[in-house]
């Protein structure tokens, strides 16, 4: 009886190791499924702009403007830059109503990740450049 159980012991120990790493595997599902839910909603769309629109903030956005938009977005940011004929689709005008009815938040969102034909600036642009050019193009 006694070396039974001791068998018995020794077979059970295998069982709660095999547990515990369907526990700890079934954790890591769990701690990782948010990362999956940031991504369908973008955390960005309802930022507020953190840098001020003054005189400095539309200077800076002007001139990065000028490096990386203006060859597709043109002078007034009416979408007509030189490089537009080569794009299968038009850039939004960025002096109209529905354009500007967009919150910073979006624009910021858009100019990160990109859309379609549109660069992505994630690692091109720094957040407060980013944000710079929002206050430029809100200006145009
Ligand atoms: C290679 C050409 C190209 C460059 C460079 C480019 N864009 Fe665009 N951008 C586009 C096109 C084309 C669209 C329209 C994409 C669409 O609607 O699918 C667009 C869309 C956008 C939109 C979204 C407009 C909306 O209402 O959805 C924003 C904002 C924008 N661009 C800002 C910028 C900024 C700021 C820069 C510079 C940092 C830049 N783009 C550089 C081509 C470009």
């Amino acid at each position: 009886m006694k070396n039974n159980s001791m068998i018995q012991r020794k077979m059970k120990l295998p069982g709660f190791i095999i547990t515990g790493a369907i526990a700890g595997v079934i954790t890591l599902l769990f701690a990782f499924t948010p990362i999956h839910k940031e991504k369908t909603t973008p955390p960005c769309a309802g930022k507020a702009n953190p840098v001020a629109k003054d005189a400095a903030s539309l200077e800076a956005g002007k001139s990065i403007y000028k490096f990386k938009c203006y060859s597709c977005h043109g002078t007034n940011g009416k979408g007509n830059g030189p490089k537009c004929e080569e794009l299968d689709k038009t850039p939004q005008d960025f002096t109209n109503a529905d354009f500007k009815k967009q919150t910073d938040g979006d624009l910021f969102c858009k100019i990160t990740e990109g859309k379609t034909v549109m660069p992505c600036f994630k690692h091109q642009l720094t957040k407060e450049q980013r944000w710079q050019i929002i206050n430029y193009i809100r200006s145009l």
